[in-house]
């Protein structure tokens, strides 16, 4: 008689060591993704006043609750006053005694930035650090709010907020009478001292290297009056379909050109003394947020979460190296102008360290935003 065959356990061999291994490599990934980063700083940050725009959900909610760990005050500035409400309750359980503040920002308005910043400065609080973190995905229907919410907004409100940054890092580096008194006037960039400088911290990703900022449609905007040739900047050429990370990533390309001349502007304008303000831009790796869930069918973000979870950092290791550039006192040293990733600078695209790109750019979106004389204050 043929001896019976016996089922194997798990339906066999050939399936429990793949099964096996997909688990082992899994969960090393688990873990690996929450694991802190080498060389975390805790500087404390008591007596400052960061604003972290987006601070509601994943990375600038992580970031508002680790700054408010170290100290600082911090101004969530988010789109939703509910979900504003509720990232504050859930930052004070984390971190009891929190000092918060939720002010309504929505990027994609103009009347919106200039009204956060009205209320900002009634306030009357100082700023050190301003982390540009709020962010749109890009999707095949086109530029949408991307562009917009990801460059031109922060653009706008970052030079609203400029003269702040300059003078809470003025104030924090000199005696009182050192600053606009005396014989001669000291300009804020020529004030001596010590301090810590304000910080502005965008954060990036390093898909700006599938950006394209479509300089065909720049270099003849000045032809067109119909369209202003600040508005054509952000134009991707008609398609039926678009390569929804190019549009994000050109987006993100905008960040990097803008951050590196805020840097070279910012370091331009002194002639002496120490650097007031320092601008870097900040990868924070592939993160498990809700970015990109509108994006997709609730469905396959419901059925991919799990997978997600265990292939990406978590928000609160995303926010590290954003937290370390707002922070530590290494940035000192290291200045600005940087591109950083797991607190390292990191490589980027030749076409962000183009400096007539940038230029180019800064024009243009200074007229699309419809920056005034005044306002142009770097
Ligand atoms: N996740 C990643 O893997 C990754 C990788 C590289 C870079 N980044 C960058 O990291 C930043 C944070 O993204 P995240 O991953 O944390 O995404 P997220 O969880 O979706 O958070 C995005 C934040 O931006 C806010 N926001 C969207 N539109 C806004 C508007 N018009 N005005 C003001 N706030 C607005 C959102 O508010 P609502 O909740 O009201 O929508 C939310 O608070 C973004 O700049 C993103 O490009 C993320």
């Amino acid at each position: 008689m043929p001896e019976e065959k016996q089922p194997k356990p798990w339906g066999g061999g050939d399936h429990l060591y793949p099964l096996l291994l997909a688990g082992a490599v899994g969960a090393w990934l688990w873990w690996r993704n929450r694991q802190p980063l080498p060389t975390s700083s805790n500087t404390t940050m008591s007596g400052r006043v960061c604003i972290v725009t987006g601070a509601n959900a994943g990375i600038g909610k992580a970031t508002a609750t680790a700054l408010a760990q170290r100290g600082a005050r911090v101004v969530l500035a988010c789109r939703s006053p509910t979900k504003c409400a509720a990232a504050c309750e859930d930052i004070r359980r984390r971190v009891p005694g929190a000092a918060l503040d939720a002010l309504s920002l929505d990027l994609s308005s103009v009347e919106s930035i200039r009204g956060f910043v009205e209320t900002f400065h009634k306030t009357g609080l100082p700023l050190h650090v301003l982390v540009n973190n709020a962010g749109k995905p890009g999707t095949i229907r086109g530029m949408e709010q991307s562009m917009v919410v990801n460059h031109l907004g922060p653009f706008l409100l970052t030079h609203l907020l400029l003269p702040d940054l300059r003078k809470a890092s003025a104030a924090a580096a000199a005696p009182a009478s050192a600053i606009g008194h005396g014989d001669r006037e000291q300009s804020p960039e020529n004030v001596p001292g010590t301090g810590p400088s304000s910080r502005i911290v965008n954060v990036g990703s390093r898909l700006e290297k599938r950006g394209n900022l479509w300089a065909a449609a720049v270099s003849d905007g000045g032809g067109d009056t119909a369209v202003p040739p600040g508005t054509r900047w952000f134009q991707p050429p008609p398609r039926k379909k678009h390569d929804a990370f190019g549009l994000y990533g050109s987006s993100k390309l905008c960040n990097m050109l803008f951050t590196f001349e805020l840097d070279r502007r910012l370091e331009a304008a002194r002639s002496g003394g120490r650097r007031l303000v320092t601008a870097n831009i900040v990868t924070p790796g592939i993160v498990n947020t809700k970015l990109g869930d509108g994006t997709v069918s609730p469905w396959v973000a419901w059925a991919g979460a799990p997978l997600k979870a265990a292939l990406m950092r978590t928000a609160d290791k995303g926010a590290e190296t954003v937290v370390w550039a707002a922070t530590s006192p290494e940035i000192e040293e290291i200045g600005g102008g940087k591109f950083f990733g797991d607190k390292n600078e990191v490589p980027c695209s030749d076409a962000s360290r183009d400096e007539d790109l940038a230029r180019q750019l800064w024009e243009a979106t200074e007229q699309a935003v419809g920056l005034e004389e005044s306002e142009r204050v770097v």
